[in-house]
């Protein structure tokens, strides 16, 4: 059923394949990086990338959920975008608006539930508005989880966590004896994916090889793809691509291969 057309990087061959409907990651996680370049290339501002990858989203989410995908995480923003010329943070911050705004109905029709992560209360009003209505309007949605990291970073989420346990333990609630793995797990802005919450699939498009500051904590064991493809080049293809890849790794953990 999933089979697609994948080329060769090196040879160019065209090939049809087929990915195993039995080992579909749950939980895929996007740096979807490369918009700007995008752009750029085209001669067009950087926010014409930013637009076409909000398009981008729309198609991406929609094909993983049609794959069976139970969690798709999209990183929308850091906690070090900040740092950009105030136009373009301006114009990424209307993107959920956008987004939402024209988006939801579709997300209902395909059963699609809206989770955010990030230090939501430092967007701006409409932001938030945007992002508590979707929430509300997909909460009982049962298909896959679309968490966007917005104004997220993953040492501040470690901090956060952190600060929390220490008030617990300040307040003796909480024996520092007790703090494990699940309890830091926990209290990250992924915890109430349970059992979902680390990626089995990691992927960076626009040929960046680094994290800068993604889900660190969750990551400890996923597999990374990364892609030449700029993110509005994205698409249904390009992830069935990815998740072929993670198909061919032999996940570890470290034990030993299970042939
Ligand atoms: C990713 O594209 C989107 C965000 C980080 C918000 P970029 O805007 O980083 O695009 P490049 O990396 O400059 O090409
Ligand atoms: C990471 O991309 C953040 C998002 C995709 C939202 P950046 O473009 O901000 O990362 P760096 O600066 O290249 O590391
Ligand atoms: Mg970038």
């Amino acid at each position: 059923m999933f089979s697609f057309l994948s080329k060769d990087q090196k040879t160019g061959e065209v090939a049809e394949r087929q990915l195993d409907e039995t080992n579909i990651p749950a939980h895929v996680a996007i740096i979807m990086d490369g918009n700007g370049r995008w752009a750029q290339q085209r001669h067009l501002p950087r926010i014409a990338g930013h637009k076409q990858g909000m398009n981008t989203v729309k198609t991406v989410a929609t094909a993983a959920s049609h794959l069976g995908i139970k969690v798709l995480t999209l990183y929308a923003f850091s906690t070090e975008n900040w740092k950009r010329p105030s136009a373009e943070v301006n114009y990424l911050m209307k993107l959920p608006v956008d987004f939402f705004g024209t988006f939801v109905p579709d997300l209902v029709k395909n059963n699609i539930r809206v989770k955010v992560m990030g230090y939501t209360a430092d967007l701006p009003a409409a932001t938030q508005k945007a992002v508590r209505d979707a929430i509300a309007a997909t909460k009982d949605c049962t298909g896959m989880v679309l968490n966007f990291a917005l104004n997220y970073g993953g040492r501040a989420e470690i901090v956060t966590a952190v600060q929390r346990l220490a008030q617990q333990a300040q307040a003796g609630d909480l024996d520092p004896a007790e703090i494990t793995e699940q309890r830091i797990g926990a209290e990250l802005m992924t915890g109430d994916l349970g059992d979902l919450q680390d990626p089995d699939l990691l992927i960076r498009t626009s040929g960046e090889e680094r994290l800068s500051n993604f889900m660190l904590w969750q990551v400890a064991y996923s597999e990374f793809v990364f892609m030449t493809q700029h993110w509005p080049d994205f698409d249904q293809t390009t992830l069935e691509q990815a998740i072929y890849a993670y198909q061919q790794r032999h996940r570890r953990f470290g034990g030993l291969k299970n042939e």
